[in-house]
């Protein structure tokens, strides 16, 4: 689909995200042909740029991360429609600047009435912005016109301010207009996930506490720090990833089958798993956290945290963080759902592991099954994307020896067709009005409701475990899985 007449107004369009992510994702769906021949994209900022010098920054982007070949004429029709406004948060004349330029474009570039606000600045700042879009008429649209407003985690630090925050975004967009972004939903092999389960008849009968022993989710990053002191010190990994991609690929992969792809539907069983969810006791023995010190990665020496500078001296924010929640209902009761994260780890991946019990009987002599570990179903959600099944062979030869094999899906390998950024497939649903990827108010609130009581037992709890660089987290990450039995998929 399309997007029909509209513009985008970035604010925060300096910062990082802007620049690798929002502008190239522009562009590429402008190259895709998905944005009307006339939209506009605005940035609003305190920088003192005219309309020139941001087109010239929006050019750098684009030539610098967009995903697809650069094309003279795409560029051109969207370099038309860059407008810069100079203004800061709290002053009403910038705003009113602002609404002029809509109103300008409307009638310049036919934007139609119909734009989207994308709040990529501290959350410390939502309230202000929020007032001032509203104060200046631009988050109230025209009859056939619409307003939407776009926020990038962290929404909030806690469930207390993940309230407030949503109570002020709501006093001025109502809940169908307020896109939250979690990048992780737009991801391909994420949304897969959906696919896997309930377009096959094969996995959806054994994916329940019967023939499930346990699942582990894992978001490792080979990644330090070093530059985001300022968006990190004090908020840490559980914050920073749990909360809300873990969850949410928790949620895909633990819900029920939604009655239907309509976003009313596929939120309410988010929301419903999401409400089942809760941290397994005793939290001493069934959470770790960690912070990463020097170590080697790939060859090379890296610093710890507290030398990335930046970062308090005594900064106690964890950098790895591992928990087990539980989901309380008939289908996963009793299974833990083991889900760790962290910096400077191993390398980087993202999967998905559904550990599978052990047959009940092995009808073979215990020396055969030496080398038999436990069936397991892995999505691999990056890099390498795709899906592993690993389950026991024969050993080519005369006596009976089973083996763990694996059988691999590879989008490499199987498709032809290349997967858009998830910014873009996310950018596009704003314009579309297309809201299933975007988490709501409620399932924020859960999730900040589920990490609650962790957060508060870690904060009685001092320093983080030292972990080195290059490894994959603390001891105590290892232990809390020792304890029940089981141990960490080595990706
Ligand atoms: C962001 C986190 O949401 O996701 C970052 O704030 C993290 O800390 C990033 O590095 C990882 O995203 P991706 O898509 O590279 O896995």
């Amino acid at each position: 689909r399309i997007a029909g007449p509209c513009g985008l107004v970035i604010f925060g369009v300096t910062g990082d995200l802007s620049r690798k992510k929002l502008m190239p994702a522009i562009y590429d769906l402008a190259n895709r042909g998905l944005l009307p021949p006339g939209f506009a994209l605005t940035g609003f900022a305190r920088r003192d740029w005219a309309n020139q010098d941001f087109e010239q920054v929006v050019y750098e982007a684009v030539k610098q991360h967009a995903r697809t070949p650069f094309r003279q004429s795409v560029w051109d029709q969207l370099a038309e429609g860059c407008r810069f406004v100079q203004g800061t948060f709290d002053d009403d004349e910038s705003f009113d600047r602002l609404a002029g330029t809509i109103k300008e474009l409307d009638e310049q570039r036919g934007t139609g009435g119909n734009h989207a606000f994308y709040l990529s600045i501290p959350p410390g700042a939502f309230p202000t912005v929020c007032k001032q879009l509203a104060r200046s008429g631009l988050s109230a649209p025209e009859p056939d016109q619409w307003r939407r407003v776009v926020i990038e985690k962290p929404f909030g630090h806690d469930l207390a301010s993940a309230r407030q925050l949503n109570k002020i975004v709501n006093e001025v967009f109502p809940e169908e207009s307020v896109f939250r972004i979690d990048h992780y939903l737009g991801k391909e092999t994420v949304q897969n996930i959906m696919a896997l389960r309930f377009a096959n008849q094969l996995f959806e009968p054994i994916w329940n506490a019967n023939y499930v022993d346990h699942v582990q989710i894992t978001m490792a990053e080979d990644i330090g720090l070093g530059g985001r002191a300022g968006y990190y010190d004090g908020i840490g990994a559980a914050r920073d990833v749990i909360q809300n991609h873990l969850l949410q690929l928790l949620a895909l992969t633990a819900m029920e089958e939604p009655s239907s792809f309509a976003p009313k539907d596929l939120r309410a069983e988010k929301a419903k798993v999401l409400a089942a969810t809760a941290p397994m006791a005793p939290l001493a023995e069934t959470t770790a956290r960690g912070q990463y010190v020097g170590g080697w990665q790939g060859g090379q020496k890296v610093p710890g945290l507290l030398e990335e500078g930046g970062f308090a001296e005594d900064s106690i924010t964890e950098t790895y963080a591992a928990m087990t929640v539980e989901v309380k209902n008939r289908r996963w009761a009793g299974v833990p759902w083991y889900l760790r994260t962290g910096k400077r780890l191993g390398r980087r991946v993202t999967e998905i592991a559904v550990v599978f019990k052990r047959a009940p009987h092995l009808p073979f002599d215990s020396t055969s099954t030496e080398e038999l570990g436990q069936n397991a179903l892995v999505i691999r959600v990056q890099p390498d994307e795709g899906i592993t099944m690993r389950f026991g062979s024969k050993v080519p030869g005369t006596s009976m020896q089973i083996r763990d094999v694996t059988m691999d899906f590879g989008y490499g390998h199987a498709f032809t067709e290349s997967s858009p950024e998830a910014y873009e497939r996310l950018l596009l649903d704003v314009l579309l009005g297309e809201p299933s990827l975007f988490p709501v108010n409620d399932e924020v609130e859960t999730s900040w409701e589920i990490l609650e009581p962790v957060l508060k037992f870690w904060a009685g709890q001092g320093r983080p475990e030292p972990y080195q660089a290059g490894t994959w987290g603390p001891e105590s990450a290892d232990e809390m899985m020792a304890r029940t039995g089981r141990h960490w998929r080595r990706p």
